[in-house]
């Protein structure tokens, strides 16, 4: 069904990383205020001199997000086409999940760029000291963590063959099946509590001079929030390790590989404390984090049978009432 389309899956979430990682990068060189509190577009491009360097760090990363959110659209229009093409009630069941999953992850993509801006229009950035920001970063790092699950989720509906039975299918909740519901909820914990613990670190080593001497109350809790990171990610990788040395049997490739990636992290998390996050470990640290969320949610998707899941139930239903309804308007004619 997605013949031409299913190629382009893969690249795109690679593409969805790199914006991520530019993010990251806007952060960590205190870029954020590169436009000033300007939103969409930057103001100070439009002065007439000539754009600072954080100036052009803000504008390229609206730049790839803006081209991330037609790319999301786009996925949209693709997967409608699809389900339109072969009518509703004969839509296969991987065009249909893509076609959800394409929805989700435009709506996630959307509020990501509002979250963004919410950033820039209340300068909660570059040197802002404040627990709003921490509390935005959070989020931001939530949606992003819940944005890869689904746009995973769409590439493996797109890879997906038509002819494909239900069972068979990759189902987005499998991460919330009842086995999986540990790790999930503590790999989700430990980005959310890594994102607070990179606010810190760049604070506080943006801040070594003036601001540091002044003793600042709410910059010495940021920083001190930084320690609940390792304690969150180093009881994510227990249960992800666990959880995916039990899933050896059905995909063992995909769990030696998860395995791997997260002692990898744990590494690299260790090195970024002992060397005080230098940009290039903090860029590394987070593609490694999302490529062990990414392969924790191909994991569980791929490991657990849509069967088992709520929605393959509701789909279930759903196709019933279809055929109930056409075979009704049938009897009718
Ligand atoms: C499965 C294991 C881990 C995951 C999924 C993870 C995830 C993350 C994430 C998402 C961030 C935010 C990056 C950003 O927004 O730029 C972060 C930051 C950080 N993490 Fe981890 N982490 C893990 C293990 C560890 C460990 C074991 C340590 C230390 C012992 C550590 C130390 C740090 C530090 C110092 C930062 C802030 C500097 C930076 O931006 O990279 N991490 N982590």
């Amino acid at each position: 069904m997605f013949a031409r389309s299913r190629h382009l899956a893969v690249p795109w979430l690679v593409y969805v990383v790199f914006v991520i990682l530019g993010g990251a990068y806007v952060r960590a060189t205190g870029s954020g205020a590169g436009c000033g509190d300007s939103w969409p577009l930057c103001d100070a491009m439009l002065t007439g001199a000539a754009p600072a360097r954080a100036t052009w760090i803000e504008v390229l990363h609206r730049l790839f997000s803006g081209l991330a959110w037609v790319g999301a659209l786009a996925w949209v229009v693709v997967t409608l086409r699809a389900a339109r093409k072969s009518g509703v009630a004969k839509a296969s069941g991987a065009v249909l999940r893509a076609r959800r999953y394409a929805l989700w992850a435009f709506a996630l993509m959307s509020l990501e760029a509002l979250i963004g801006a919410g950033l820039v229009l209340l300068e909660l950035v570059a040197t802002n000291i404040s627990f709003a920001r921490a509390y935005w970063m959070a989020a931001h790092l939530l949606n992003t963590f819940i944005l890869l699950w689904m746009n995973v989720a769409l590439v493996l509906a797109l890879r997906a063959s038509p002819d494909d039975p239900r069972e068979a299918l990759p189902c987005a909740r499998a991460i919330w099946a009842r086995r999986a519901l540990v790790p999930t909820a503590l790999l989700l914990l430990t980005g959310v509590s890594g994102a607070v613990a990179a606010l810190g670190d760049t604070l506080l080593f943006a801040n070594t001079g003036s601001t540091l001497q002044a003793q600042d109350v709410v910059l010495g809790q940021l920083i001190a929030l930084r320690i609940w990171h390792p304690v969150t990610a180093l009881l994510a990788s227990a249960a992800v390790t666990i959880w995916a040395l039990r899933r050896l049997d059905a995909a063992p490739g995909l769990a030696l590989a998860l395995v791997s990636l997260v002692a990898c992290n744990i590494a690299v998390g260790v090195a970024n404390v002992w060397l005080r996050a230098p940009l290039t470990l903090q860029l590394v640290h987070l593609a490694l984090a999302d490529a062990t969320w990414i392969l924790f949610c191909i994991t569980a998707m791929r490991t657990y049978s849509a069967a088992s899941a709520p929605e393959a139930a509701s789909e279930a239903r759903s196709a019933l009432d279809r055929t109930r309804l056409s075979a009704g308007q049938v009897a009718g004619a």
